[in-house]
């Protein structure tokens, strides 16, 4: 690996066109993340978070620029390589949980290994066992729709990190977590990524956890600030 950085962002930037005119999301980033590394990410509300972690993640494509994630160049990889990459390296905790409504929540969970084609049963298991790791046995059967914020975001919490991805996204993961549930959660996301010597950017308002981070970087306006 090129020394021991996972993401290396390079002049990055990404425009959005729409009928309304072109937003600038992400003007020049220039950011590398290390293997075992937790960075939380902070910034005013519109400053690129999400669009920064959707285009390292390779749910967006960049307009300008270099993102190496694991040592692939991002710009090349297309079609079902890029799915493909995206399902086996990368988790996420989208700010919005995008949970399926029609799947439950010990299948939702369990996403990340059916696209991997893990048998059906052995992932439902998995599933389970993450679960009740996150005290949410009592919702296994449930929809989305049949439980709370907080437990919804704890389900994409587990959806995001089932898989052992080496690189969790995660945007905002505490944001509808009382105290001990953002303390307990953030513990567990950093055993895993100790664990698994995968990177983990965390994407946060919530002063209650910036103690878990191994570095924080602040970006605004597209930008970020304190990245040497
Ligand atoms: N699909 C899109 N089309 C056009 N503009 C967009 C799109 N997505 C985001 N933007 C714009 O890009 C900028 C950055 O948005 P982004 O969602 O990355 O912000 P953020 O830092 O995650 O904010 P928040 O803290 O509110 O979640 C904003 O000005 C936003 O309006
Ligand atoms: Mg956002």
């Amino acid at each position: 690996m090129m020394e021991n950085y996972t993401v290396i962002c390079k002049n990055v930037k990404k425009t959005f066109f729409s009928v309304s005119g072109q937003v600038e999301a992400l003007r020049d980033v220039n950011l590398k993340v290390k293997e075992d590394e937790l960075v939380m990410l902070m910034g005013p509300s519109g400053s690129g978070k999400t669009t920064l972690l959707s285009v390292i993640g390779a749910i967006l494509r960049h307009t300008k620029g270099e993102i190496t994630v694991l040592n692939e160049n991002l710009k090349e990889l297309s079609g079902d390589n890029r799915t493909l990459f995206r399902g086996k390296n990368i988790g996420f905790v989208f700010q919005s949980f995008n949970l399926i409504p029609y799947l439950n929540v010990q299948e939702n969970v369990a996403i990340p290994l059916f696209i991997q084609k893990v048998e059906r049963e052995k992932a439902l298991d998995i599933a389970k066992g993450l679960l009740l790791k996150m005290d949410l046995k009592h919702i296994l059967d449930r929809y989305p729709k049949e439980i709370s914020g907080g437990e919804q975001q704890r389900v994409s919490i587990a959806r995001g990190y089932i898989h052992n991805p080496k690189i969790i996204l995660c945007d905002e993961p505490t944001s509808y977590l009382d105290a001990e549930n953002g303390k307990r959660v953030m513990q567990i996301l950093k055993d895993i990524q100790k664990a698994n010597k995968s990177s983990l950017i965390v994407v946060t308002h919530d002063p209650r956890i910036v103690d878990y981070a191994d570095r924080i970087i602040e970006i605004q306006d597209g930008i970020i600030k304190n990245e040497k």
